[in-house]
């Protein structure tokens, strides 16, 4: 089956800035390709070109059979993107907003309303769907438009860095609805600058930087590519580290690394469980005693800080409080932690020479 996305060597340059430099990528239908990158990448500048918005300097791009220099206008038809083609209109509420998106794409009046109402609830905007969206915050017209974009289901979304500045619970709320889309078949080029949103949403991750994809392959692909597993142990006082170290030499594929203050050691190996209990044994019976040990995969982070040389964006300043309480969910549940791991210095360990 042809991919539904499907870009080759796209070259953009602006003035002396390479914003591609080469990008080359294909999603399968139905799947969703997470395009991992820091700030300038070239993210958006793909995007772009992908959705006809930019011609590209060379380079090929076909989405959906359709090839996007020859014949973007039937490509828009085809495509969903959040941010640009939904036009909130400021003084229609919530609900007005998409149903004449519903109805601006052919869609009944009845059928029109009754999508309106459905994404109003998936994105918590039902309590505010009459109030006019120029009364929304930041944040609720983020969702607002998002929604837009959503309303006629196409075959081939971008969305582009969907949730940036979202707070944590309408970050999961847009997760469960790009999952549910991505259910109905739906294929889905995704940006972002998270981790934790790749590894959960994407099936395949290419990671971009300088305008070149620099790796490719699904978060665990990518995790192993950088070196397998660790072993971490927090032994029991700081003076046991240099036996610990010894202890553990020769179970090490690559450099440990050592946290002082925590008395944290890390051990890049392979083997798994086996491995972790024969280390310890080994441990045991040379009377170290430890506070801790445990066997982890590498994070996305430490994949994105091997590959890229710098670690991924601080997460920005989030939205807050705008419509806080405006349903019984509460923000508890922090979808920001996943991806970001206390272990940035055990990457070092597992770097590839
Ligand atoms: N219209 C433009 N004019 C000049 N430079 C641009 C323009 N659009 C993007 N760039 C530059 O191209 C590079 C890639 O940008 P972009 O694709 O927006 O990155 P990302 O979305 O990954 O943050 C950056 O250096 C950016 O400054
Ligand atoms: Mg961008």
């Amino acid at each position: 089956m042809a991919p539904a996305i499907q870009a080759e060597n796209l070259v953009k340059t602006f003035g002396d800035v390479r914003a591609l430099d080469g990008v080359s990528l294909d999603v399968p239908e139905g799947t969703v390709l997470g395009l991992l990158g820091p700030n300038g990448a070239g993210k958006t500048t793909t995007v772009r070109v992908l959705t006809t918005l930019l011609r590209p300097d060379s380079g090929r791009a076909v989405v959906a059979g359709v090839d996007v220099l020859k014949h973007p206008n039937q490509v828009r038809s085809l495509i969903g993107l959040s941010g640009q083609y939904a036009a909130v209109d400021e003084y229609l509420t919530g609900f007005e907003n998409l149903t004449m998106v519903g109805e601006l794409y052919q869609m009944t009046h009845r059928e029109a309303k009754a999508r309106a109402l459905e994404l109003l609830e998936w994105f918590n905007l039902a309590e505010a769907k009459d109030r006019t969206a120029k009364t929304y915050s930041g944040g609720m017209r983020r969702r607002l438009d998002l929604a837009a974009a959503l309303v006629v289901r196409p075959p081939v979304m971008f969305l582009d860095e969907p949730t940036t500045g979202l707070d944590p619970r309408n970050r999961l709320a847009l997760w469960e609805v790009i999952e549910t889309l991505v259910e109905q078949g739906t294929t889905l080029l995704l940006t972002t600058q998270y981790l934790e949103e790749a590894d959960r949403l994407a099936h395949d991750i290419a990671v971009v930087d300088h305008g070149r994809v620099i790796a490719r392959g699904t978060a665990d692909q990518l995790k192993a590519q950088i070196g397998g597993e660790r072993i971490e142990v927090v032994v029991h006082e700081p003076g046991l580290i240099t036996d610990a170290l010894a202890a553990l030499s020769g179970y090490a594929l690559g450099e440990p690394t050592v946290e002082k203050n925590t008395r944290r050691i890390t051990v890049p190996i392979s083997g798994g469980a086996r491995v972790l209990a024969d280390a310890i044994r080994e441990l045991d019976s040379r009377g170290i005693e430890i506070d801790d040990i445990g066997l982890r995969r590498p994070t996305l982070d430490d994949v994105f800080l091997t590959l890229t040389g710098h670690v991924a964006e601080e997460r920005p300043g989030e939205e807050d409080g705008d419509d806080a309480g405006a349903d019984g969910r509460g923000k508890g549940k922090d979808g920001g932690k996943g991806g970001r791991g206390p272990d940035k210095q055990a990457v070092t360990a597992g770097k590839e020479s």
